[in-house]
């Protein structure tokens, strides 16, 4: 597999069992932030009747068309080239937008584009699922979070941990309430959003 992900690799199965709590059996489920596609590997073989679009920005494309090409499955729609800089969506139509530790990577601007387009993708009754680590009241859950939003930073400064309160906040405005919030391993967090 091209791009392969360790930490994806070691994350799939604990978002799969909180996914089976919230996903329609046959939920159709928008994913930004794709990256090499192992979620999407994952999650289409194990809710065979849902279908994912996974998305992507242009450069990564290539490799996520790869692996589906080799591993995918017939529920797996064709990658969708989404730049979070340059991208609406105009309808209503997905039952889930999934994204999994992209908030922190994307700037905090980019971040809140991410919440908005979900709210307008989702259908009334749909979902956001957000994965990736939080900060609650400013302050990082444990040391090694803390060291990787200064890693995230060096890398890249408009990058980091983000704020909880804050993701709420955005979310409110866009009309998502938060409606779940579970611990997942390796100090992350599954936020789970519904329309208000
Ligand atoms: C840390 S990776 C997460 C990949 C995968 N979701 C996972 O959990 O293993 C973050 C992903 O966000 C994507 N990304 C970064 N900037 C983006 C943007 N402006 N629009 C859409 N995706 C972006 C990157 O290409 C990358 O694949």
């Amino acid at each position: 597999m091209q791009g392969y992900s360790q930490a994806a690799e070691n994350n799939k199965a604990p978002i799969a069992d909180v996914m089976d709590k919230h996903l329609p059996p046959d939920a159709s489920v928008l994913e930004i932030g794709s990256g090499a596609g192992q979620h999407a590997l994952h999650m289409s073989h194990t809710f065979p009747g849902i279908t994912w679009l996974p998305s992507e920005q242009q450069a990564v494309v290539p490799i996520l068309e790869a692996n589906l090409a080799l591993y995918g499955s017939n529920n797996i729609q064709s990658p969708l080239v989404l730049d979070l800089t340059d991208f609406s969506w105009s309808r209503d139509s997905v039952d889930v937008v999934y994204a999994a530790n992209v908030m922190h990577i994307v700037s905090e601007s980019l971040g809140k584009r991410l919440v908005q387009l979900a709210a307008d993708a989702l259908k009334s009754s749909g979902q956001l699922m957000l994965y990736g680590p939080y900060k609650y009241n400013g302050q990082f859950t444990t040391e090694s979070n803390a060291l990787f939003d200064q890693w995230l930073k060096d890398r890249d400064p408009a990058s980091g941990v983000r704020g909880f309160e804050a993701v709420i906040a955005t979310a409110q405005c866009t009309g998502l309430a938060l409606t779940q919030n579970y611990a997942m391993p390796a100090n992350n967090q599954m936020l789970i959003f519904k329309r208000a």
